[in-house]
């Protein structure tokens, strides 16, 4: 079952998901890309206690922690420079290379883990208009990976195109709760393709469905117009 909210403002809603993650010490994916800002400034604004939080992140593109496209710099101006003491941040090393920065990340990810499939407690997500997500796109192989916890990613099928490292979809299926966080026009049709049809790999959101765990659609009225039956 798939929670579809409709609603002016889903950043906020997204960033109460985010604080009782960390209230309660989970561990947490964060999302790339620039709809999620608002949402790590909103939870950087809700006054709970961080320390105890572990986070990660859903993909990374291959640029040094401190470029224009690094994600973790995103959330590091948004977030982690805006609370107290921090969480344990898991930043993806793109700046090594895809797969190096992959094979490193996983092996983070096993450390913490073990070799079970890590059960990640809220795993944030973006979409493009292609209906991407995190770096996982439509015809290429990270789709289709099933033992990698993470992989590199050489030719993104989306701007920016800089390398990338990636969760994959058993982790990201393994997670207890997988929160999309999508707005705009833009996206309206990907969303159509990703939560109103029948999972198909050209659409890789559309197979993101956590094996025992929660799915959320945080939608604005824009991206949602091109649900069936949005709530
Ligand atoms: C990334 C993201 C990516 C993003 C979508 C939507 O690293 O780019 O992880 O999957 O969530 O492309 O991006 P916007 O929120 O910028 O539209």
């Amino acid at each position: 079952m798939i929670e579809r909210l409709v609603v002016e403002d889903p950043a906020g809603l997204a960033a109460e998901r985010l604080v009782e993650a960390a209230a309660r010490g989970g561990h947490v994916a964060l999302a790339g890309g620039s709809t999620p800002r608002a949402a790590y400034e909103h939870a950087a604004r809700g006054g709970v206690d961080w320390s105890g939080a572990t986070l990660w992140f859903g993909d990374e593109r291959c640029v040094g922690p401190d470029h224009e496209h690094s994600n973790y710099a995103m959330v590091k101006r948004a977030l982690l420079d805006q609370v107290g003491v921090g969480p344990d941040v898991k930043r993806i090393e793109g700046e090594r290379g895809p797969n190096e920065a992959a094979s490193a990340y996983e092996q983070e990810l096993r450390a913490v883990f073990g070799e079970r499939v890590p059960r990640l407690d809220l795993v944030l997500l973006g979409l493009g208009p292609d209906a991407h997500t995190a770096s996982l796109f439509g015809g290429d192989a990270a789709l289709g990976e099933r033992e990698r916890l993470a992989v590199g990613v050489q030719t993104p099928g989306m701007a920016p195109l800089v390398s990338r490292v990636t969760l994959t979809l058993p982790v990201v299926n393994a997670a207890r709760e997988v929160v999309f966080l999508i707005a705009g026009e833009d996206k309206a049709q990907a969303v159509a393709r990703a939560f109103d049809r029948p999972p198909d790999p050209s659409a890789p959101a559309s197979l993101v469905r956590p094996v025992s765990g929660a799915l959320t659609l945080l939608l604005d009225p824009a991206a949602a117009e091109g649900l069936e039956c949005s709530s």
